[in-house]
């Protein structure tokens, strides 16, 4: 008997239902169940049919003997950081973005400079012509270095050809939206294609041990399946963030089975491609106005580094009836908490002021260490009263106003110093030993961000009476 093989599928979460509603149940989003055709499937499959008998399979201990595993660096320092120390034989990458943000131009220069080490390595594009790459190619200068490049976005044609020679090292699949399987009956994009796609690929690396590189677009408006769907199917998920407006880009891994996760990969968008950015701090920090109110400097940490970011507030009187909370880098919801504690414990009234907070840099901050720098940022700006320049701020605030000291603290006041700074504002609370004094920084502990608040006023008052007489 013919089987009904239609179902119903969330481009959001890929979750399958089996009719059309406007809502997914499952994450709840809207407009994004589309009907698709199922798998082509064998006679009697599908739920419900008998699972066949299979073979047993030996269960093993925990210890026993694993070669160490090899990997295989890019060279370019900031790429190999963030893909946790080297590309794995017989894993898969996914790496996300958004359009436009850099992708293709980081993945090329990565194969071509594994390919100048004399590797084989395979860039497929399904999204430019050979044509586009070639040039952007000789452009940066890459030309000679020795990748394999096609244009193809049939999964068939691609797994065969990488089947008919000898594996090569690394492979790039750019994008895996746009590589379609003819087994789907599925426009390519769509979860079941890019699940089915993923799958293939991914089965294709673990066989013959080549790292595979998927790319994958990030839309907001879920239009296209996100590589959401794909996240938990790879070894490592590499994020590429940025702001289209600035230079900086950074690599970003949320997910990583064979290293550290949260470790970034600092880079600057150039004529000529992407060029590492090793010392990440000066670049954030920028031309800083040491004098103006309402900057304040966090030393924050991301995941091994340590890394100096301008937090810029601006509070003006409002005319609206709602007052504006803007933000740029950071959560909205943990602004509109510090605006809360600073308003209930420290008596500040921003409810008549539109509050705007910036992350210098196009940097996105995910630490609540940077709590007090934001709130140090706040009262400079309500207050009018510069921040001493020269000094760093970090610490986490909780509901009741009290700041608890944040992990790392060496290793920030230890980059603070080497940029020149020579003062540190630090919650002190639960802080064990004190923190080392990396050269000549001086290091203040408050305990609560009324403390806080009664410094910058007292700051304020000293500067008034100064500027006074
Ligand atoms: P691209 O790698 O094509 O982005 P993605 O693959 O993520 O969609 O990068 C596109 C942008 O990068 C494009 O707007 C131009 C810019 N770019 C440079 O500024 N310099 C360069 O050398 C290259 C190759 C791209
Ligand atoms: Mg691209």
């Amino acid at each position: 008997m013919a089987r009904n093989t239609r179902r119903f599928v969330c481009q959001s979460c890929g979750a399958i239902a089996s009719k059309w509603s406007g809502r997914c149940d499952a994450c709840g989003e809207w407009n994004t169940i589309t009907e698709e055709a199922g798998e082509v499937s064998g006679v009697g499959a599908g739920p419900g049919a008998a699972i066949p008998r299979g073979r047993r399979i030996d269960l093993v201990g925990l210890k026993g003997d694993s070669p160490e595993l090899p990997r295989m660096t890019a060279g370019i320092d900031e790429f190999d950081r963030a893909t946790g120390g080297g590309l794995v034989p017989g894993s898969a990458i996914l790496v996300g973005g958004d359009p436009g943000i850099g992708k293709s131009t980081l993945l090329l220069q990565a194969l071509a400079a594994i390919a100048r080490k004399g590797e084989p390595v395979v860039y497929i594009s399904g999204e430019e012509a050979v044509a586009q790459v070639r040039l952007r190619a000789r452009r940066m200068g890459l030309d000679d270095s020795g990748v394999l490049l096609a244009a193809e976005t049939n999964l068939a044609d691609i797994l065969a050809t990488l089947e008919s020679g000898p594996p090569p090292t690394a492979v790039v699949i750019d994008s895996i939206q746009t590589v379609w399987s003819p087994a789907i009956e599925a426009a390519p994009g769509t979860v079941s294609q890019v699940r089915a796609t993923a799958q293939g690929l991914i089965r294709f690396a673990k066989a013959r041990g080549v790292c595979v590189i998927l790319v994958g677009h990030v839309t907001k408006d879920g239009q296209i399946a996100g590589p959401r769907v794909v996240e938990h199917m790879v070894d490592t998920v590499l994020y590429f963030e940025g702001e289209r407006g600035h230079q900086f880009r950074i690599l970003r891994a949320v997910k990583n089975r064979f290293g550290p996760t949260d470790e970034i990969g600092v880079f600057e968008m150039t004529g000529a491609g992407l060029a590492e950015v090793s010392n990440p701090s000066r670049l954030f920090l920028g031309d800083r106005g040491t004098d103006t109110p309402g900057s304040a400097v966090f030393a924050g940490i991301e995941g091994t580094r340590p890394l100096l970011v301008e937090i810029q507030a601006l509070v003006a009187a409002t005319t609206l009836g709602t007052p504006r909370r803007a933000v740029v880098g950071w959560d909205q919801s943990r602004l509109a908490m510090v605006l809360a504690v600073l308003d209930a414990h420290c008596g500040l009234a921003f409810g008549g002021h539109d509050v705007y907070l910036n992350v210098a840099g196009g940097l996105k901050i995910r630490e609540p260490a940077a709590d007090l720098a934001v709130a140090a940022a706040l009262v400079s700006s309500l207050c009018g009263v510069a921040l001493p320049g020269g000094t760093v701020y970090f610490g986490e605030a909780s509901l009741s106003g009290s700041l608890r000291s944040v992990s790392q603290t060496e290793a920030r006041l230890k980059e603070a110093a080497k940029l020149g700074f020579t003062g540190a504002v630090i919650a002190s609370a639960g802080s064990a030993a004190a923190p080392e004094r990396g050269g000549p920084m001086t290091v203040d502990h408050v305990d609560n961000l009324a403390g806080l608040v009664a410094r910058i006023a007292a700051s304020g008052s000293g500067r008034t009476r100064r500027s006074g007489s």
